[in-house]
């Protein structure tokens, strides 16, 4: 056991001098995922030595965390661990406990850890941010060029992603339609006397809160062309309007609750036009009884009911200010757009995103590995310049757009 605890030493200390631990690990036996969240990517990577790990275990600090003598998979975030997307899930043992994941056998590590436990190849999964390596490489101790053929899984936005990172989801309860036939009923049923107004307290339009004012997408270049046409109330630093500050990643009820009594639409437009990229302006949104009109990548027919949401991009802006004027005279027609409540779940917030995700990432990682998989190259195919898009015009009822 000594001999391997030396052999171990060695290694991480060799590691830290080269301060290129990952493409060292090229030539073990690892698997490699990679994540984008919010145009971020991160990585894993398996180790597979957990009899090593537990020999060094009475040195480890964390070593309370091991409460029983199942097998625990470990997981490093190997850079950006202060990010919300792994923060906000908490490290060690107990969150995989507190989130109720189907299989919680796993322990989340920090880059803090390093220091103490050195070991990478010791890791079974290893994630690596890749917004910072993108955005930053000659900071990293890590070529971002040399990445090719090392990471195994991706762990991002997109619902292609091996684990999937998700800002929220609509989930179909027992009592949604199963067929376009029951689909149509409900939606008729929304204009039965005894159901619903949801228009009754609202006395304004459309409301946009936003603190990014100018994005890659142009959202505020159609918002305002959208206002020479109707008018359009901006909360936050890109208007005059002010509610209680709605952070990217805390919602605010008070806030939330004022503009689903006063408004009919909410502008819920994404800061770009990325594949499968719907965050929590939209989720946060349509769990409320507000219309959320979208502006983005995702191909919302397949994340939320059917008619349910108004598609910006359909439109020009000044197009859709005409259909928001027809929705907006007619309550029977604004209410059929809240035909699925009550039908469907709708999850936010960054509690059941990381939880999701860390929990399917402990169970994949507790899964027969039988399948090698591993990713040749990820820029192609995950990085934001490659799969977001630039919208030039709306003249047209397509959206025309230019890849990068
Ligand atoms: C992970 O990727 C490496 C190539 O970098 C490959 O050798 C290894 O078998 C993969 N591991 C798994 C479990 O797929
Ligand atoms: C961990 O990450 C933070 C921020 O990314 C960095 O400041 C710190 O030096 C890192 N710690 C180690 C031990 O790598
Ligand atoms: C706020 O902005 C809108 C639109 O730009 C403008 O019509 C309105 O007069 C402004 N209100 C105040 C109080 O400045
Ligand atoms: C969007 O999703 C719907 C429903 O899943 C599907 O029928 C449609 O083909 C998708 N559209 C695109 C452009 O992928
Ligand atoms: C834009 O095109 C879509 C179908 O591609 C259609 O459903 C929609 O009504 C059109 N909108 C306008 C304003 O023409
Ligand atoms: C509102 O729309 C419904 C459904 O299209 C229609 O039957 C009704 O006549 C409209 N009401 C008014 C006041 O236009
Ligand atoms: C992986 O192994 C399991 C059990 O050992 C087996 O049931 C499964 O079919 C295998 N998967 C593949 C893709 O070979």
């Amino acid at each position: 056991m000594s001999q391997n605890a030396i052999e171990l030493k060695d290694i991480a200390v060799e590691t830290k001098q080269n301060g290129n631990g990952l493409s060292k690990l090229r030539c073990a036996k690892f698997l490699l995922i990679c994540l984008l969240i919010d145009v971020i990517v991160a990585i894993v990577l398996f180790g597979s030595d957990v009899t090593k790990f537990t020999e060094l275990l009475p040195n480890f600090p964390l070593f309370d965390l091991l409460v029983s003598r199942r097998e625990k998979k470990t997981i490093l975030v190997w850079n950006s661990a202060h990010r919300i997307e792994t923060s906000g899930f908490g490290f060690g043992y107990k969150p995989f406990v507190q989130h109720r994941c189907e299989v919680s056998d796993c322990i989340l590590f920090d880059n803090a850890t390093l220091s103490v436990w050195q070991p990478l190849e010791s890791y079974d999964a290893i994630i690596v941010n890749m917004h910072e390596l993108w955005e930053s490489p000659t900071t990293m101790p890590i070529d971002v060029y040399v990445l090719g053929n090392i990471f195994n899984w991706t762990m991002t936005y997109r619902l292609n992603s091996d684990v999937k990172l998700l800002y929220g989801r609509i989930e179909a309860g027992p009592t949604a339609p199963k067929t376009s036939e029951e689909t149509l009923k409900m939606i008729e049923r929304t204009r039965l006397p005894s159901s619903k107004n949801y228009a009754t307290t609202k006395t304004n339009l459309v409301a946009w809160m936003a603190s990014h004012c100018e994005t890659n997408g142009l959202r505020e270049t159609y918002v305002q062309q959208l206002q020479k046409f109707i008018p359009v109330d901006i909360y936050g630093e890109c208007g005059n309007l002010t509610c209680p500050r709605n952070d990217h990643w805390i919602s605010y009820p008070e806030c939330y609750t004022m503009l689903e009594e006063k408004y009919k639409f909410y502008l819920s437009f994404e800061n770009s036009i990325c594949t499968d990229y719907a965050t929590e302006k939209f989720f946060e949104v349509i769990n409320r009884n507000i219309v959320p009109i979208v502006y983005g990548g995702a191909n919302y027919s397949q994340i939320a009911p059917h008619h349910s949401v108004i598609n910006a991009l359909d439109f020009t802006p000044e197009k859709l200010a005409e259909f928001l004027k027809m929705v907006d005279a007619n309550d029977t027609i604004y209410n059929e757009y809240f035909w699925w409540k009550g039908h469907y779940q709708v999850e936010a917030g960054i509690d059941q995103m990381t939880g999701h995700a860390f929990c399917d990432l402990c169970k994949k990682l507790h899964e027969e590995h039988n399948v090698t998989k591993y990713y040749p190259e990820v820029e192609t195919e995950w990085h934001a310049d490659k799969h977001c898009k630039q919208v030039i015009s709306w003249e047209t009822n397509q959206s025309s757009t230019i890849s990068n």
